[in-house]
């Protein structure tokens, strides 16, 4: 699989500073959305597929001194960079790192007032959804809550570049599927709740939020969008987006819109 900063277990984009640039570029939205799904004071709060630890502090600080958070991911490396975050100063409340898989939560049933789950479902294939989804829901109490954050490829533009490079760039990923990055799973965020609602989750509701960025970049936009547009280039060559296919008739630019300005 082409990608950067890939885990020991097989998931690019997953691992090392990536996490924390990705975050960086992105914290306003990122900070508002988990600030908007309602944790309270005193909660305890599963980070499901936790990467790096990224989302940590805001969410220690929302459920305060008298929460707890469990932070769960399958790559040995993420847990450690955890710990060690935690070692160079405490959280807002106690933080349980652990290794451990999302499909096989090591938490008995109704441990958790909620879950916060970001950037990961993308990485499950439509059918390996119920399972993990069941998984999250055993683990939360009735009436908690289970909150998914996920990005949506098909809705990404980039400029200046033709308007259907990425969703030719989709389609062809598709195709040429491995469970990787840019699998189906991050092209279904238009119909998440569907899942979510299908898993036996009560009202569900879903908000799409828009990330726009113009050049000049800060620095973590900058290298964010450098190495996410190398990524991709490579996702074109190796997933065998042709040239001379756009449907504008233009040629596939994927390989010359490299250039940061
Ligand atoms: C893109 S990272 C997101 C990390 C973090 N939530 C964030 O937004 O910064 C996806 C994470 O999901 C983890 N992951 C993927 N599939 C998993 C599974 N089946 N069980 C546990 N963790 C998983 C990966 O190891 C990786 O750390």
């Amino acid at each position: 699989m082409t990608g950067i900063q890939v885990s020991s277990r097989g998931h690019g984009l997953a691992s090392g500073d990536w996490l924390e640039t990705h975050f960086q570029a992105c914290l306003p939205e990122y900070q508002q959305m988990l600030r908007s799904v309602g944790l309270r004071p005193g909660w305890r709060v599963l980070d499901a597929g936790c990467g790096t630890g990224s989302y940590l502090p805001l969410l220690t600080e929302l459920v305060g001194e008298s929460g707890s958070v469990a932070a769960v991911d399958a790559a040995p490396e993420n847990v450690a960079a955890i710990e060690e975050r935690l070692a160079r100063g405490r959280l807002h409340c106690e933080v349980e790192p652990r290794i451990g898989s999302l499909t096989e939560l090591p938490f008995p049933d109704d441990s958790f007032d909620a879950v916060w789950c970001a950037n990961v479902l993308q990485y499950f294939p439509d059918e390996a959804l119920p399972r993990l989804l069941a998984e999250l829901r055993r683990v939360v109490r009735t009436g908690g809550l289970v909150a998914i954050k996920d990005v949506d490829m098909t809705l990404l533009r980039i400029h200046p570049a033709d308007p259907f490079l990425v969703a030719h760039l989709s389609e062809a990923s598709v195709r040429g599927a491995d469970g990787g990055s840019w699998s189906e799973g991050s092209l279904r965020g238009r119909v998440l709740r569907h899942h979510l609602e299908r898993a036996g989750l009560r009202d569900a509701w879903q908000r799409t939020t828009l990330i726009e960025r113009w050049a000049p970049l800060a620095p973590a936009e900058r290298r964010l969008w450098s190495e996410w547009l190398a990524f991709l280039a490579g996702l074109a060559r190796e997933r065998e987006c042709p040239r001379g296919t756009c449907p504008r008739g233009e040629r596939c630019r994927t390989r010359t819109i490299l250039r940061i300005p």
